[in-house]
């Protein structure tokens, strides 16, 4: 039996990707999509892209019919709006994979600090996955909530995190430079995002205060089971998509220094038998794994510190190829279908 697979927030760019995966998955069918404002259109109508590929009407989101439809929800609705939404579903007793930032942190004190709201689940926070399979499968495939990683924190925790939980590296010394293309930022408009605003120019944006941090630290704080901090510095980027992280750390031990192979080492035990995230040789770029779910990560040296180089597409790996990867685990499917 094909999952039955329902999408909230259908008119957004994350909805737009998963529609694009669940197209080309051999046991998904999407059943319901829903809309605030496209009640009623085509889905053709709002995405040209699936005209005579996909026949599916948008519908008014009502939580027990999309519940009574689908094995599964997509939430992909903004942070504050998506927890109140994921509570509706979870009681019509549905499975969800929500890729806002509402249950990804694991205290509502964190939560409200960085968010600037009240939390209208906090009963959740703490209690719910983290849905990085590559960590937490078993997990996932027991979970009625999975909360998607962030794209900038799936870039920064993949490559670290093994390093972290194997002692290579301080965990106090972290300097993390991302740059990441304009759909990182929604289909929402922005001044920022704006073509006049973003074309032919770079630009650092949330210096020290951006809503990813708290989420990087939380994870690594896992890992390395100490005080963890990063600096952390996201820039946006003139490309449709994608996410290239430069990362400095250092070696706990100073000696190892030129040892880059110990890192390759460490990734390849952590990794090698995974599917999505590669070590390799050269240096990564966002070219390399556009429209995939794979994750490119190398190491060089530069003075006392190693510099990690990552590679993600911020649609697929960072959002609704993570989110199908996690529905095939729930399901207890091949992680790679559809996204292979
Ligand atoms: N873009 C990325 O690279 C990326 C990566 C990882 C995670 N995420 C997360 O994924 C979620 C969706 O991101 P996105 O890029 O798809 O955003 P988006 O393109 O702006 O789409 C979000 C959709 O949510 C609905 N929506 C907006 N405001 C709402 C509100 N106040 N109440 C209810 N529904 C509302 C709208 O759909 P309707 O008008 O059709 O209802 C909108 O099209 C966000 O939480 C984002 O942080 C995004």
């Amino acid at each position: 039996m094909a999952i039955r697979v329902g999408i909230i927030g259908a008119t957004g760019y994350t909805a737009l990707e998963t529609l694009l995966l669940l197209l080309r998955h051999p046991e998904a069918e999407v059943t319901v999509a829903t809309s605030r404002g496209e009640a009623g259109q085509p889905i053709a109508a709002v995405h040209p892209i699936l005209a005579g590929r996909m026949s599916l009407t948008v519908d008014e989101y009502d939580p027990a019919k999309v519940a009574a439809a689908c094995d599964v929800v997509m939430c992909c609705l903004p942070h504050g709006a998506s927890a109140e939404t994921v509570r509706q579903l979870i009681e019509a007793g549905v499975r969800v994979i929500d890729f806002s930032a509402d249950f990804r942190l694991s205290s509502v004190a964190e939560y409200s600090r960085h968010y600037g709201i009240d939390h209208p689940w906090p009963e959740r926070v703490g209690k719910t996955v983290y849905g990085l399979p590559e960590w937490y499968a078993d997990q996932i495939a027991a979970a009625d909530l999975v909360a998607n990683p962030g794209c900038y924190p799936t870039s920064a925790i993949l490559p670290l995190g093994p390093l972290l939980a194997d002692g290579l590296i301080r965990p106090d010394d972290i300097i993390i430079d991302a740059k990441s293309g304009v759909s990182g930022a929604g289909r929402t408009p922005k001044l920022n995002t704006l073509y006049c605003e973003a074309a032919e120019s770079i630009a650092a944006y949330a210096v020290g205060n951006h809503r990813h941090q708290p989420e990087i630290v939380d994870l690594l704080r896992r890992f390395s089971g100490a005080t963890t901090d990063v600096v952390f510095t996201p820039h946006l980027v003139p490309m449709d998509r994608g996410i290239l992280s430069t990362i400095y750390v250092k070696p706990t031990d100073p000696a190892r220094i030129d040892e880059l192979e110990s890192v390759f080492h460490v990734w390849q035990q952590h990794y090698g038998n995974g599917h999505f995230v590669r070590a390799v040789q050269h240096l990564p770029a966002t070219k390399h794994v556009a429209h995939t779910n794979h994750v490119q990560m190398t190491v060089r040296r530069s003075g006392d510190r190693w510099v990690l180089i990552v590679a993600i597409d911020n649609l697929i790996k960072g959002a609704s190829g993570a989110a199908v990867q996690n529905m095939n685990v729930m399901f207890g499917r091949d992680p790679r279908l559809g996204l292979s």
